[in-house]
This record gives C-alpha cells, sequence and structure tokens, in this order.
C-alpha cells in the first residue's frame, strides 16, 4: 500500500464478524487515502474479520483472551512497535480500561450501534424496538473510561419501521456504520 506525507497509521481492535474493519479496508486503499491500516488485533483467535486483514496483507494478531489484564498487557506491547497515531475500535466487544487508555497514550475512537447517548451497552436494536422508538442510528465517538461515553464524533439516525426486527435494524445501522465510521476518522485525523 502506498504511503505519503501526512498519512495516518491506525491500528483496528476487533472480536468477530468484521464487517467494519472490511469497510474501513475498502476505505484505506482508495487513492489519497488519510489513513493506512497498519494493524489489526482480536481478543478472539477465530474472529473471521482476521481474514480480512491476512487478505489485504495487513500485520494481524489474535490474543488468546485470558482475562483483560491479560489481553491489554499484551495488545500493549504489539502496539508500542508500531508508530501509531489512533486505535479504532470496530466490533470490539470488551471494555478497555482506564489503564490501558492512559498506557497507550493515543487517541481510541469507536462504533456504537445506537443514537448514542440513548442505549449504551449491549442489545441496542431490542430496546429501540421495545421502546417504540421512530428513529436509531449509529454513532462514532472517542473512548475514554466511562461505556460508550466519549466525545461523538458522527452520528447518523435511520427510521425504524412498523415491520422491523432486531436483525432487520441490525442491517440497517451496519450500514450506516460502514458508511460513516471512515469520515469520522478522517474527520478526527484531520483535526488531529
Ligand atoms: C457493530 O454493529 C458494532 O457497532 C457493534 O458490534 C457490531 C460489530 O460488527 N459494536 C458494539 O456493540 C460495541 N459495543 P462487525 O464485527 O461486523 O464490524
Amino acid at each position: 500500500m502506498e504511503n505519503y506525507p501526512g498519512r495516518k497509521n491506525i491500528a483496528i481492535f476487533i472480536s468477530g464478524r468484521g464487517s467494519n474493519l472490511k469497510s474501513l479496508i475498502r476505505n484505506s486503499k482508495q487513492k489519497n487515502s488519510l489513513f493506512k491500516i497498519s494493524l489489526v488485533i482480536s481478543n478472539n483467535p477465530e474472529a473471521v474479520g482476521l481474514k480480512y486483514a491476512t487478505k489485504s496483507k495487513i500485520k494481524n494478531y489474535g490474543i488468546k483472551y485470558i482475562n483483560n489484564s491479560y489481553f491489554e498487557k499484551e495488545s500493549l506491547k504489539i502496539l508500542k512497535k508500531y508508530d501509531l497515531d489512533l486505535l479504532c475500535l470496530a466490533g470490539f466487544m470488551k471494555i478497555l480500561s482506564g489503564n490501558f487508555i492512559k498506557n497507550f497514550s493515543k487517541p481510541i475512537l469507536n462504533v456504537h450501534p445506537s443514537l448514542l447517548p440513548k442505549y449504551k451497552g449491549l442489545n441496542t436494536h431490542l430496546r429501540a424496538i421495545k421502546n417504540k422508538d421512530k428513529f436509531t442510528g449509529a454513532t462514532i465517538h472517542k473512548v475514554n473510561e466511562k461505556l460508550d461515553s466519549g466525545k461523538i464524533i458522527l452520528q447518523k439516525k435511520v427510521r425504524i419501521s412498523k415491520k422491523d426486527d432486531v436483525k432487520s435494524l441490525e442491517k440497517k445501522v451496519l450500514k450506516i456504520e460502514h458508511e460513516i465510521y471512515p469520515k469520522a476518522i478522517i474527520k478526527f485525523l484531520s483535526n488531529l
């Protein structure tokens, strides 16, 4: 992949399917993309998403999850070997500790499947349907020590129709995630 002055290096953490990773890889390969994906780490060595990284010749590591502190220690050792500007969580289902955030010392972004501050945590689509919300969406935000609470970088909403169930809503929201995550990264990096 071509490199040029001003291009930023990012790392990505995933846990499973990796559709956001796939979309970010596609974006990073565009001509003059502002970011390069230097490495991918998963807390699950079996994560399907790691295959996308391998296919695109991006260094990737599956760390067998023993506990949070082991994962954080091992991933920090790897991250420190790279000259990174940003870490992006893309379907990463563990909560990073304040200690990790402090030690990593570079900004961290996350994608969340709701219109934050609504529905922090899990089962966002089910909660939106149960509450008969008219809209839901996706949010890209900075990661801080509080779950899903950092500064919002970009958000986009989508209408919930009467016919929607968790599966159809997940599909709608994922489409939005794939659209706004690269945009949010570029917006964030441009202001660094
Ligand atoms: C995405 O919907 C993402 O927003 C969500 O997990 C899914 C991962 O999909 N993340 C969280 O809920 C984080 N708390 P992907 O692996 O296909 O990108």
